[in-house]
């Protein structure tokens, strides 16, 4: 009976230590099957079960690994796939800007020019001062609006020069406000890093970013413009290619923006300003990114829905201590005389050239094309009255450009003064403009007086470090 009773016994544990093990095995499976991966047995013997147990336990986890890292690599691509739309999206702008850019700058430089040649010749009580004051204003947002649809565009590549940007950044955030209900409050410090900028297309993003903020408040209040320095240490989570940066802040007080609609603010078109009421193409923000991108630098935004938003601007800071001296915008009356040669194929624009190098004192002989250019050049090198300065188109289509009449200037004059002209910087020469051979470059549409402050500063030899 003793036997009878122990044998029954050792018969149940056996059993048990079969199903208990076989239930967990099963309840474990339906956990996995259910969804919660990772899910592990506790057991711990050393029969066979338990070592089928570890070794489910270690595929489970394995498992819940593998998946995480292909939601991880998943999620990855998406946002990958989300940037390259992105991007094609800005480069068929691109090929658009590029398109119309050529022709729309010559016509701009037409009629920039000519209007300032007739203010120049116009007293300033004059009522037709006013209006040409007004065409003039016009015209400059037209070539303004230009050069920003032209960053889209392979010619955006940024002209950069050594800048601390304080200046760029309070004289576009007020120019945005002006005539406005808002205030703009500045926490600028004084201790601000140089940067590798073009100083044009950074004062393009403060005005974006405040001109969007302003639109954000019609009823008004104040626009905060910060800009500090910040090194990586303190900003761990962001994509830091080095260790120093500048952070402009723009934070205003309106709508704030609507959570669904952050992912898409930058993407071109991208509005929610009916075009009629607010104009809006949904450009700014995408323009902004670009510019940007190709300062290797990033912007980033927050925002809360009926709180405010922020939008920072991250650009590398340069490890050059002393800035360029920024330009200024003086009028620049000729007090140099010379003799210009002056290249471009559009008639309409060698006109208009002609008319402002007269008014600025030069004399003036004028060529389609680069032959033209060197053959006048050649000639008059020869004589008692060679050229102090030759203006040359960068692309002549059909014909010699002012890139490959350079070469053959130099040929005849190794120390000639030449200045190439752009409607846009639609190739890295107009940034190694130097390394070509050329004294300086202007970008057309331009106004006679910057025309006149690059002209004599080359013929004066200010400029000139051709060898
Ligand atoms: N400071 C802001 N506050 C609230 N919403 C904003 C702000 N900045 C941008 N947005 C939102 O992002 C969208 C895209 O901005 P973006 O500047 O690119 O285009 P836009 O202002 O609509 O048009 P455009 O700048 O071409 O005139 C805006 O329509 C708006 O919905
Ligand atoms: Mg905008």
């Amino acid at each position: 009976m003793l036997t009878l009773l122990f044998g029954t016994a050792v018969a149940i544990n056996m059993i048990r230590s079969f199903t208990h093990p076989m239930n967990e095995l099963l309840n474990a499976t339906r956990m996995i099957a259910s969804g919660n991966l990772g899910y592990t047995i506790s057991l711990n013997d050393k029969t066979e079960f338990g070592e089928l147990a570890d070794n489910f336990n270690t595929m489970s986890v394995s498992l819940k690994e593998g998946y995480t890292k292909l939601q991880e690599e998943t999620n990855e691509r998406k946002k990958m796939e989300q940037e390259l739309i992105k991007s094609q999206k800005l480069e068929s702008l691109g090929v658009l800007a590029g398109g119309i850019a050529h022709d729309f700058n010559n016509l701009l430089t037409a009629i920039l020019g000519n209007i300032d040649i007739a203010l120049n010749d116009l007293p300033a009580e004059s009522e037709i001062f006013d209006y040409l004051k007004s065409a003039e204003t016009a015209s400059v947002r037209a070539r303004d609006l230009t050069r920003q649809l032209l960053t889209f565009s392979r010619g955006g590549a940024p002209i950069k020069k050594t800048v601390i940007i304080t200046d760029t950044i309070k004289s576009s955030a007020s120019f945005a406000l002006s005539g406005s209900n808002i205030t703009c409050e500045f926490i600028i410090s004084d201790l601000l890093w140089p940067v590798e900028a073009d100083d044009g297309q950074i004062s393009q993003v403060v005005h974006n970013l405040v001109l969007n903020a302003r639109e954000a408040m019609p009823a008004g209040g104040v626009i905060k413009v910060r800009a500090e320095n910040v090194t990586s240490a303190q900003m761990a989570d962001l994509p830091f290619a080095q260790d120093r940066y500048i952070r402009v802040t723009v934070e205003d007080m309106g709508t704030g923006i609507a959570e669904q609609n952050l992912p898409m603010i930058f993407d071109p078109y991208f509005t929610t300003k009916k075009i009629g009421t607010q104009k809006g193409m949904g450009l700014g923000l995408a323009i902004c990114y670009s510019i940007i991108r190709n300062h290797n630098g990033f912007i980033t935004a927050n925002s809360a829905v009926g709180e405010g938003t922020s939008f920072h601007v991250f650009l590398p800071a340069s490890d050059k201590e002393s800035p360029v001296e920024k330009e200024t915008d003086e009028e620049c009356p000729a007090e140099v005389e010379g003799r210009v040669l002056f290249m471009d194929d559009e008639e309409i624009v060698r006109n208009t050239a002609q008319g402002i190098l007269k008014r600025l004192g030069y004399e003036v002989e004028l060529a389609k094309d680069g032959a033209g250019a060197v053959e006048k050049y050649r000639a008059a090198q020869g004589s008692s009255r060679p050229f102090d300065v030759v203006i040359m188109d960068l692309t002549v289509p059909g014909n010699m450009g002012g890139r490959e009449a350079i070469g053959k200037l130099r040929e005849v004059d190794p120390g000639v003064k030449a200045i190439l002209s752009s409607g846009y910087s639609n190739d890295p020469i107009m940034t190694n403009f130097r390394e070509h051979g050329f004294c300086e470059m202007v970008v057309k549409p331009y106004k006679i007086s910057e025309l006149g402050k690059t002209l004599r500063k080359v013929i004066t030899g200010q400029s000139c470090k051709t060898s």
